[in-house]
């Protein structure tokens, strides 16, 4: 009968650990030992496109060749990440004579060590072992991460010492993440996006955020609609500005939800700036740009090898002859790339006149993709001197996008 398990924490930095083979147990297991800041020695005659990108970028020493014994001077763990069964348990032979532990991938009754599923929570790592039984530890660590993802936010868990009192203790200050929610299909929030949006005591939404999101929020949250501001689009962001500060000088965790990228037409600058300078940590979580994501749910790459070099996001929220404007129309007229319109609905005539008038070939394609990557999206397919038109015939409304370009063809059959 085996004993159980002791489990220990390794601190690995700057410490020699061995790893034997570059396959895909190597790649899964390197990762985890980098970020431990330990000290990696690869011995491996070939390797995976991804650990052969860290040992060009220095990150570990590759020896491209098969074990000897002497690669395990100074080593303080083994792991074996080999197939074979006999290089494998020479490995270990030679790592149990000079007492280094040895993690087996192919055999974990022959290893002295194992590796447990890991899940990290802020400065908190949990570690499960299955009794043997990975699928079990697996099934467990993900609960448990599921439970600290909903009910503690990191810096809670992290017991730092309280800036006023000098303490340890719960941090007063609050702090704000401007989470890029995506184009609208909820599930392309990003992992991190998602888990702060868990972490939440206050969430601040705007308008294009996709809805589910919102319906999968814990009942206490406290939800502020954005859109629903009543003052002038400037009075109201200021008014945005001082929610997120209130309420995180008051300790919240405040999650500013926003369309698509937050920094991409998003006034997501301004935010960060205004909690800056009321002291308020601030994490910015970039998202899906609908500038990218609308052409791309319409089957548009915005770049495609031979067919376009570049691609352009401009808004066309003001007419091309507003005073105001700073988009140099005449000079992306010029351009033979992917130009990307957004907001641009309402002056669609006069922007694709005035391109067309500094030359733009007027047949060039275009295209308006609607309400993308959500169950509503509508494409239409046209050219730059018909799109405007085809568009008002079409009842198409905001909020949507306007691809000009090759590309828009670039994937038909
Ligand atoms: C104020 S801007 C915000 C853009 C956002 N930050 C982003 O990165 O996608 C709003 C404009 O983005 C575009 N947009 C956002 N979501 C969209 C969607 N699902 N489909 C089409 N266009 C979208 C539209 O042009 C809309 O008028």
């Amino acid at each position: 009968m085996s004993a159980n398990p002791y489990p220990l924490g390794l601190r690995l930095h700057g410490r020699r650990v061995v790893v034997v083979g570059g396959g895909a147990v190597a790649t899964r297991r390197v990762p985890a030992l980098l970020d431990a800041g330990a000290d990696v020695l690869l011995v491996a005659p070939e390797l995976t496109p991804a650990l052969r990108a860290r040992a060009d970028a220095g990150r570990l020493h590759w020896v491209p060749r098969r074990f000897v014994p002497e690669d395990l001077d100074g080593a303080w763990l083994v792991q074996v990440a080999v197939d074979d069964p006999m290089a494998a348990a020479s490995v270990s032979a030679v790592a149990a004579e000079r007492r280094i532990f040895c993690v087996r991938a192919d055999d974990r009754t022959a290893a002295t060590a194992w590796t447990p599923a890991v899940t990290r929570h802020g400065p908190v790592t949990v570690a499960v072992l299955g009794g043997g039984d990975p699928r079990r530890a697996m099934t467990v660590r993900d609960a448990i991460r599921d439970l600290l993802a909903v009910r503690v936010a990191p810096d809670r868990i992290a017991g730092r010492p309280d800036a006023s009192t000098g303490t340890t203790g719960w941090r007063q200050t609050g702090r704000v993440a401007l989470v890029g929610a995506g184009p609208g299909d909820p599930e392309l929030i990003t992992v991190k996006g998602w888990r702060l949006l868990t972490e939440a005591d206050v969430v601040v939404a705007d308008r294009l955020v996709p809805g589910l999101l919102l319906d999968e929020l814990r009942p206490d949250v406290e939800l502020v609609d954005a859109s629903k501001i009543p003052y002038g689009p400037s009075r109201a962001q200021e008014e945005i500005n001082q929610i997120l500060v209130d309420r995180a000088l008051a300790g919240a965790v405040v999650v500013r939800l926003k369309g698509g990228d937050p920094y991409v037409f998003g006034r997501g600058g301004e935010e960060l700036l205004a909690c800056a300078a009321a002291g308020v940590p601030v994490t910015v979580v970039p998202g899906v740009t609908s500038s990218i994501a609308a052409p791309a749910a319409a089957g548009i790459p915005v770049t495609h090898r031979g067919v376009a070099h570049e691609f352009t996001v401009v808004s066309g929220h003001l007419a091309p002859d507003a005073p105001a404007s700073l988009v140099r129309w005449d000079a992306l007229a010029g351009l033979h790339g992917t130009l990307v319109i957004l907001m641009g609905l309402k002056n669609l005539a006069a922007i694709t006149a005035t391109l067309i008038a500094h030359g733009r070939p007027p047949q060039t394609p275009a295209a308006v993709v609607q309400e993308a990557t959500t169950g509503t999206q509508r494409v239409l397919r046209s050219t730059l001197d018909a799109v405007a038109a085809d568009a008002l015939t079409a009842d198409l409304r905001p909020p949507a996008v306007v691809v000009v370009g090759d590309v828009v063809g670039a994937l038909d059959g």
